[in-house]
This record gives structure tokens, sequence and C-alpha cells, in this order.
């Protein structure tokens, strides 16, 4: 469905819907207001269930929320632009005091976000900034250049590029096309390793163009699906990497494509501590952590979850009490329109050594579940 029509589409069913709901009231551009709506209820929309961390997202922050005091409408949208703007304007025809979306497509988002702003309910974006649109009011993430960074540094650092070692065998995957993140994730690992593809130590068999950061969505995975990804890493393999030509490390942004790539290496045959490639990922998701343990991908960025959580439950708290709203970035986020105030969190590296002390011991995953 082309972005146009998928816009269009959005218009139409915004105005359908609206019309359904009758609500019209002016918006004030005040951002400290404490939200429009007459409810107690705070509405957060999440992508989908079908990738891990959203569940535990979702879950944390209504928790917290709730905590709080506050009402919440918890809604998944199974990766559907189109569900998930009827479920915020179905959460807006509740008049919520809050939206807290983490949004599929960012940039489908404005027309339901105008009726948003028409009964001045105020919109904080969940890890994935909302674009093209000023009824945005909060960003809260983790550093997403960062997260990029930290896989770029750690292929650097594994490899000895830095002590001019090399050439070595080199494929590239960026998330999904219409993620904002996506662009940033690629940007941080593209800036530390363009150098080194430039200078012949990092070749790119399957010959991806990536000749600027503006080039990410030549290796887009949509959807962020594993089955894409191993079907991607498939045609690869296939088509590039015969007579015994061998991938040194896979540049994956996150550990749903992260698995779907190793579950390709293993089909075609690779086999760790033999000749199994590096891999990056992000997010420690349960089965990429126990690949982590069994040598089968080097390591993630982790974002614990639960301090988005916590910063978003107090940053919507803030918000309804016309509070001072904490952020601590007001310059790097442009959605097009505004620069949005944001909050952003540390990403933190993990890899098989530190999986016990970073990762169970913080409580994120117990040991039983690990199997250590
Ligand atoms: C990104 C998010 C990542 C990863 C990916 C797929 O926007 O920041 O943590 O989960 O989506 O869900």
């Amino acid at each position: 469905m082309s972005k146009n029509f998928r816009v269009l589409a959005a218009v139409t069913l915004a105005a359908t819907l609206a019309a359904a709901s009758g609500c019209s009231s002016t918006r004030d551009e005040d951002s400290s207001s404490s939200g429009g709506g007459s409810s107690n209820l705070v509405g957060i929309a999440m992508p989908t269930k079908s990738l891990e961390r959203w569940n535990n997202d979702g879950a944390y922050l209504d928790e917290l929320l709730k905590k709080a005091g506050y009402e919440t409408s918890l809604q998944y949208a199974d990766n559907k632009v189109d569900q998930q703007i009827t479920q915020i304007q179905n959460m807006i025809n509740q008049n919520p005091k809050v939206l807290v979306i983490a949004s599929i497509d960012g940039t489908a988002l404005g027309p339901v976000l105008d009726k948003a702003a028409q009964q001045n309910i105020k919109v904080i974006a969940y890890d994935r900034l909302i674009n093209s649109t000023k009824n945005v009011d909060y960003y809260a993430t983790f550093d997403n250049y960062q997260v990029g960074k930290l896989q770029g540094e750690f292929i650097v650092d594994k490899l000895g590029l830095k002590d001019g070692k090399g050439p070595f065998n080199l494929e590239p995957f960026s998330g999904s096309s219409d993620d904002n993140n996506a662009k940033f994730f690629f940007s941080g690992a593209w800036d530390v390793l363009k150098p080194y593809v430039d200078s012949g130590k990092l070749v790119i068999p399957s010959g991806k163009k990536l000749s600027s950061n503006d080039d990410w969505k030549n290796v887009s995975i949509d959807g962020w699906t594993s089955q894409k990804a191993q079907s991607e890493m498939d045609n690869r393999l296939n088509s590039y990497y015969t007579g015994g030509k061998k991938v040194d490390v896979v540049l994956s942004p996150n550990d749903s494509l992260a698995l779907g790539i190793e579950q390709s290496l293993e089909s075609q045959g690779y086999k760790p501590g033999t000749d199994w490639p590096l891999i990056t990922g992000q997010d420690a998701d349960l089965a990429n952590v126990k690949n982590i343990l069994a040598d089968k991908q080097s390591m993630t960025v982790w974002k614990d979850t639960r301090t988005l959580g916590e910063q978003v439950s107090k940053m919507t708290d803030q918000i309804i009490k016309g509070e001072t709203v904490e952020t601590n970035d007001t310059t790097t986020y442009n959605n097009g329109v505004k620069v949005v105030p944001s909050y952003l969190l540390p990403p933190v590296v993990v890899t098989k050594d530190d999986v016990k002390t970073k990762l169970v011991d913080s409580g994120f995953y117990t040991a039983d579940k690990l199997g250590l």
C-alpha cells in the first residue's frame, strides 16, 4: 500500500471515526496544560505483540499507571497501521488526558492526532518518534543513535579493525523502513563502520549500495520480522557466498532480525565456534540471549524497558498534574514540523560474559529462564 494512499486512508478513516464521536474543542498551545480530557484515563497504543519487547513495554507501563491511580486503555495493533489509527481514535472518543503511542508508522498519525489536539489531549511518543505533526508533545526513548554506535564499535573492536586486521566479509541489515528509529540505529553503526568499508577492510559481497547513511532503506527489513530477515540472508548466502566464501560479520540492528539470520546460517551449515560470524543485536530478547550463551550471537544492545516505562509514567503524571515535564534532550529529534522535547535513556551492551551481572542480577530475567 503506497505511503500517499496510507496517509489518505488515515485522513478518511480519522474523519469517519471522529464524525462518529462528534467531539470538537479547541486546543491551547500551552504544553504545560494538564491535558483536556475529562476522564482519569491514559491511552497506551503499542505496535504489536509479535515482537517480544512490546509485550513487556505495554504490560509494565500499564501496571505503573494503574499504581499511580490512573485508568488505562492498553491496545496492540498487530503491526497494522490502520488498526492502530482506529485504536487511537477509539481512545480519543473516550476523552483521555494523555495518549502514549509507540507508533508502527510514525508518519501516518497526523490526521488522527489532529483529533486528539482538538480535545487538548496530550501525546507522548513512546520509543519511536511520531513525525510530520505538531500534535506530539513529548518523546521518551533510548538513545537510538548510540545503539547503532555501540554495535559498530563492538564490530571494530572484536575484528581488530583499528589494528589493520581484515579484509572481512560483512553483511549489513537495517530495520523497518517505516520506523524512524531504524535510521538512527543504522547511522550510529555506519558512521563507525563506513571508513573501514571505504578502506576495503570491510567488504560487502552482496554488493548492497550504502554510500551514505541515507541509503539505510537499501538493507531494510520491513516489519522487523525474523522470517523476512531469514529469507534475505538465505538469498545473500546462496547468491554471493559460493565456492567456500564465508560471511565473517553481520550487522543486525535488533534481535528479531538476528534470530532469522542465525536460523539461515544454521540451515546453511555454519557452526558456532568454527565458522560462525560475529552478529550484533538489540533488545535482549529471550531466544537471542540464549543464542548468545550458545555462541550463536555475539552481543545484544539491552534497553531496560522498565526504565522507559518508569520515565513515561512519570512524564504522564507530570503532564496531568500540570507540572514541568522532565526532558533531557531538546535538540536531536526534529519530527519535520518541530523539535520534540525528549528524554533519552542509555542503552547497554550485553555479551556472554555479562549476561548474569546485567540481565539476571538486575531482575530482567531469572537465571532459571535463561537456563543458567
Ligand atoms: C524499534 C525498537 C527496537 C526494536 C524494533 C522492533 O523501534 O526501538 O527496540 O524492538 O523496533 O520492534
